[in-house]
């Protein structure tokens, strides 16, 4: 039998151990746990194991409250608590800021107001009537009735999808902050919904089949500390409402009144538009067409009648702009910003660069690039993903 002591967390919040010197991954693990493995997976490099019994359970475990949770994979630190899901976010980005952008820093990390039923939005697979989570990097279906990272309307909807009749397809349910929901099927089945039914006992807005309205608007509405924004079905928006409130608020702080801003990757148009009030003049880039749709709506919306909105990929936009840029916010996806991107940002000599993040290591590479002519000592982590082992970050480079 491999009795094996963890040694730490990964990245990825696995417990690591060392078999016949193989680095070795386990999730469901803490340090200092003696445990009991079987090997599920050998490469040259590594292996990963399970657990097949607890020898001594570390004092830090709790039991996790999600009955799906060795399985399900979506929030792999519900055995841990809170504070101490934190304290290993904290380590984690401090640690990989300095491997990989030689920065050593000490991070802040602001907690989550609501830890669980924090999630607007929530995609979930149906497989033969069957609904659920796929399990962690497969096509196996965990069948769920509930989630607990997800807020409480969406959960109220997940036991009436079967009045939807899908088959075989997936369903990306949003919730905002008045309960309402907003529903994306994608499936080829020919379905029929009780759409009476489900209006009955959901604040539905809309229902949209693939790319066409079925029921309602293809769109709702979401409020951000007193701004509205307008969110279609396929638009990004940012998933936790408490950590994207104090997120606003620190980029807010980073303004002075009457500058030219850039906000790359802007989706529905919500950093800029909360940056611009004082503003003299805003540029947004975003990709996905709905989402500038959305952008321009929101920027009427809220007053701004300064924002320009540019449709397409931030690497092509950019070089067409030629004004004197005072900020440049960017909030890229996972992949983090592309080498030719960065050659332009670094063009616009602009005084500050927020960077907003949702991978620490893509962030580490780019800052390490920025560095060479913006300073970095401004550095907060937002734990827009409780209980996961995701870290949101914002930064703020100032021109050296
Ligand atoms: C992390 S989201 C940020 C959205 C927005 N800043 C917010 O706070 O809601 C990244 C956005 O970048 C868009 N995107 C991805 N690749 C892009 C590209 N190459 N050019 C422009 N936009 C892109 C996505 O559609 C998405 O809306």
């Amino acid at each position: 039998m491999n009795e094996v002591t963890i040694e730490k967390l990964d990245n990825q919040g696995r417990g690591i151990c060392y078999l016949n010197d193989k680095i070795t991954f386990v999730k469901n693990t803490l340090p200092g746990e003696i445990v009991s493995l079987n090997i599920t997976k050998e490469t040259k490099k590594y292996n990963e194991a399970e657990v097949t019994q607890y020898i001594k359970k570390s004092p830090n475990r709790i039991e996790s409250p999600c009955p799906y949770f060795n399985e399900c994979g979506g929030c792999g630190l519900l055995h841990s608590k809170y504070e101490d899901t934190l304290k290993y976010k904290k380590e984690k980005l401090e640690n990989i800021l300095y491997k990989y952008a030689n920065l050593k820093l000490n991070i802040d990390l602001i907690p989550s107001t609501n830890q669980l039923e924090y999630r607007n939005k929530i995609t979930l697979k149906i497989i033969n009537n069957k609904i659920g989570y796929y399990k962690p990097s497969s096509h196996e279906l965990i069948e769920i009735k509930k989630c607990l990272l997800a807020e409480p309307a969406i959960n109220n909807f997940i036991i009436d999808i079967p009045k939807l009749n899908i088959k075989n397809g997936e369903i990306v349910i949003r919730s905002n902050y008045n309960n309402e929901l907003l529903i994306w099927i994608k499936t080829k089945d020919k379905i029929k919904p009780n759409i009476p039914y489900l209006k009955e006992h959901h604040k539905i807005v809309g229902i949209i089949l693939n790319s066409q309205p079925l029921e309602g608007e293809t769109s709702f509405i979401e409020i951000i500390n007193h701004q509205l924004f307008t969110i279609s079905y396929d638009s990004f928006f940012q998933i936790n409402r408490d950590i994207c409130s104090k997120l606003f608020n620190l980029i807010i702080k980073e303004i002075t009144p009457n500058e030219t801003i850039l906000d790359l990757y802007c989706g529905v148009g919500t950093l800029g538009i909360n940056a611009s009030k004082n503003a003299k003049k805003a540029y947004g880039i975003e990709i996905v067409k709905n989402a500038v749709l959305n952008a321009i709506t929101n920027s009427k919306i809220n007053k701004r009648d300064n924002i320009y909105y540019m449709l397409g990929d931030v690497s092509v936009c950019l070089p067409k702009i030629k004004d004197q840029i005072d900020t440049i916010i960017v909030d890229p996806p996972r992949s983090g910003l592309d080498k030719s991107t960065k050659e332009t940002l670094l063009t616009f000599n602009a005084n500050k660069i927020i960077y907003v993040s949702c991978d620490p290591m893509t962030l580490a590479r780019d800052l390490k690039e920025l560095s060479t002519k913006y300073n970095i000592t401004n550095i907060k982590g937002l734990d827009m993903f409780p209980f996961t082992h995701h870290i949101e970050c914002l930064v703020v480079l100032y021109r050296r």
